[in-house]
């Protein structure tokens, strides 16, 4: 595609760093930026006018970037309940779109995208920069030489602390509190399995069967509030609804297993701690 005009939304944290050092720092041009949050979206403004650009329009609500005429290309960085919702409208728009990962809460969300990139013919990419990480591409292309033999199982992990993260959602505007509020499940899968699944070779003649996923109890999340945050009227009898370790197990069609773990809410066992 020729003369790529770019509306970035979603300028938090991720979209701020993808934007600055990622789209402009290539030279791609941004013609509007969009955020909930005008004091965000000013920001992002701002940096595409720093990288010798014209001011781009600025938008509070994507629908009315997406009407823009002058942008042909959407780049999504929101918070994940949005994703799918955005790229199945900018999409249907007629925009080039690529999405920052999760991507989609439900199955029907997933069907969405498919049928909306089918029906309107837009590109359409999720950003999942592991799948093209150094270390992730010296091994796909190790396992399409031969060099590991037949594969029969692949682990992958997201294992961060969070906890402040998290806890400190309110104060940050952050999404991920919310979330961890509320729901409880595999929240986070796509880094590991992306890179999984190009060398099982999924979509392409192989294809996940069944999946078996289990949570632990909830309970990192309220110690840290207990310890860290004693004064915090909002989160100080909150429960959270995210188990603290979610271990997934997917069977695939050419026989191999595949086994993921999410791992964000417990203290890590680090030097300091050993000492
Ligand atoms: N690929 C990676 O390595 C990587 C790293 C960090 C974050 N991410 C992803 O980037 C996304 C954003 O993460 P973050 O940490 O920047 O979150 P954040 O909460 O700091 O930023 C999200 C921004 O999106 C805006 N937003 C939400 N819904 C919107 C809507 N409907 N219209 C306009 N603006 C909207 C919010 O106001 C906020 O400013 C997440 O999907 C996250 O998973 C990916």
């Amino acid at each position: 595609m020729e003369n790529i005009r770019i509306g970035f939304v979603g300028l938090g944290g991720r979209g701020q760093g993808l934007l600055k050092d990622v789209v402009l720092a290539q030279g791609e041009q941004v013609v509007a930026v969009c955020d909930e949050y005008e004091d965000r979206a000013q920001a992002g403004a701002q940096h595409v006018m720093d990288a010798g650009q014209a001011k781009p329009a600025v938008y509070l609500n994507y629908k009315d970037m997406i009407q823009d005429e002058n942008v042909n290309t959407v780049i999504i960085a929101t918070a994940w309940e949005s994703h799918a919702e955005i790229a199945v409208a900018a999409m249907r728009a007629g925009k080039a779109t690529a999405v920052e990962v999760g991507g989609a809460y439900t199955v029907e969300q997933c069907w969405d995208l498919v049928n909306a990139y089918e029906e309107s013919g837009s590109p359409f990419m999720f950003l999942e920069n592991c799948c093209f990480g150094r270390r992730e591409m010296m091994v796909l292309n190790m396992a399409q030489q031969g060099v590991l033999g037949q594969i029969v199982h692949c682990v992958g992990g997201y294992h961060h602390d969070l906890r402040y993260e998290i806890s400190y959602g309110r104060e940050n505007r952050h999404y991920r509190l919310r979330n961890y509020l509320s729901r409880n499940c595999e929240n986070y899968p796509t880094h590991e399995l992306g890179p999984i699944a190009k060398i099982l070779k999924i979509n392409r003649g192989n294809r996940m069967l069944t999946l078996t996923s289990v949570a632990s109890k909830a309970a990192g999340l309220q110690e840290y509030v207990k310890k860290n945050k004693p004064d915090d009227e909002f989160l100080k009898d909150k429960t959270f609804a995210q188990g603290d370790v979610v271990t997934t197990v997917i069977k695939c069609a050419g026989g191999e297993t595949i086994l993921l773990n999410l791992d964000t809410t417990l203290p890590r066992f680090t030097a300091a701690i050993l000492r």
